[in-house]
């Protein structure tokens, strides 16, 4: 059974809250699972399975605390030869022409590198929905299969 590492991308902890219950539930289904909020690019080279979960800050872009390591992973270019992948988004669709933009650039990014996504990107509402784990976690549940299956 592969082991999920969670990248955490947040500014104002919402999106690092969800990571930390996420890890929980795939814990109590006997999931090794470790959360990243300053990873380097070796964390994803050595992840098993990916789950991205960002919020957006600015206008579309990826919170500072993943920026650097999206630009690295941009420039280095670690291909995943299909290795799993799933991202969750928090945004505020009052940002109408940058909704989701953070988790967008990171869905395109783990394509371009072959990973395979086992869901559609989530996306996530601020103005819809105060809690996110609610929505996000569930959501993880049932891709525990697709995401951590040899
Ligand atoms: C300054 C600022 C800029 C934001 N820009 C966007 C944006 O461009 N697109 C979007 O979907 N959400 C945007 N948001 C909403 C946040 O992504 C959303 O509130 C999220 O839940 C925050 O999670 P966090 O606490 O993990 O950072 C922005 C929020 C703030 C405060």
């Amino acid at each position: 059974m592969r082991s999920v590492s969670i990248f955490a991308g947040s500014v104002y902890g919402n999106a690092q809250h969800v990571a930390e219950e996420a890890k929980a539930m795939f814990e109590s289904k006997g999931v090794e699972c470790e959360v990243f909020t300053d990873p380097e690019t070796s964390d994803f080279s050595d992840a098993e399975a990916v789950v991205v979960i960002t919020s957006t800050t600015g206008q579309g872009d990826v919170p500072p605390n993943l920026e650097l390591f999206h630009s690295d992973l941009r420039d280095e270019f670690p291909l995943m030869n299909a290795k799993p992948f799933a991202v969750a988004a928090l945004g505020d669709s009052s940002y109408s022409d940058s909704f989701c933009g953070g988790g967008r650039h990171f869905q395109e990014l783990l394509i371009e590198l072959q990973g395979k996504p086992v869901a559609d990107m989530l996306e996530v509402d601020a103005i819809e929905t105060l809690a996110a784990e609610d929505e996000v976690v569930p959501w993880l549940e049932g891709l525990v299969e697709s995401l951590t299956e040899a």
